[in-house]
């Protein structure tokens, strides 16, 4: 099992988002693809940042005691730095934050990295790359929005495939180690698409929580990745 991001340059890895499981039965769900799964993607929404709303940290830290999957919380709230600490209590390894939810991106980075924690930074699909100019460096992953953010199960957003590509070369110039992560329509019509532009962390919501079989869903998706 993964313990960190930094073992596995070049992977594809596998994020199963649980927006779109049955909260009811969270713990089945998470069990449901732990072979298959690289790590968990928690959407934090607040009903501000996003129109939805969703978990917190006690939610997260249940899910900590559950697992020992890579946990990486996706902040989409408006004041990241209110419950920050709150977040990496509770258990989560890597932390993303908006780059349009604060204006101390560059502090809160060093504060997630202080805390022994994997730090990433989110990007809507409107917002330029130029915003990670002065943090990139501590960055070990980029998540870029390939939708825009709030809900599951919506299309990919085709441009995004060159956005990908533009962050790959500008990573391999000034921090080579740092991941890609894309979150919003990945299925198996897409996922090809984006690691071959360069994201190697693929983010799948609906097209693992909303089929039958989750962990057959995940290979299946692994598949389509190999040439
Ligand atoms: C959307 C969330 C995603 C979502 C993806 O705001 O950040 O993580 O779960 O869901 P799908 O894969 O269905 O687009
Ligand atoms: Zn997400």
């Amino acid at each position: 099992m993964l313990s960190s991001l930094k073992e596995t340059k070049g992977r594809l890895l596998l994020a199963p988002s649980i927006l779109s499981a049955d909260f009811t039965q969270l713990g089945a769900a998470i069990d449901a693809v732990s072979t298959e799964a690289d790590m968990l993607h928690l959407d934090v929404m607040d009903g501000h940042f996003v129109p939805n709303l969703t978990l917190g940290p006690p939610v997260i830290a249940s899910i900590r005691q559950h697992t020992d999957m890579l946990l990486e919380a996706h902040l989409m709230v408006s004041n990241p730095q209110a419950l920050l600490s709150d977040y990496i209590d509770a258990g989560a390894d890597i932390i993303s934050i908006h780059a349009e939810s604060t204006p101390h991106l560059h502090k809160l980075v060093q504060e997630i990295r202080k805390a022994g924690r994997q730090a990433g930074v989110a990007l809507n699909p409107g917002t330029p790359l130029n915003v990670l100019e002065e943090v990139i460096a501590d960055l070990d992953m980029v998540l870029l929005m390939t939708v825009n953010p709030g809900f599951g199960g919506q299309s990919y957003i085709s441009s995004m495939t060159d956005k990908i590509s533009r962050l790959r070369a500008i990573l391999d110039k000034k921090a080579p180690d740092a991941h890609i992560a894309v979150d919003g329509g990945m299925n198996s019509n897409t996922i090809r698409e984006v690691y071959q532009a360069g994201a190697d962390i693929v983010i799948v919501g609906s097209a693992c929580f909303s089929t039958e079989q989750p962990c057959s869903a995940l290979k299946d998706l692994r598949q389509c990745c190999v040439i």
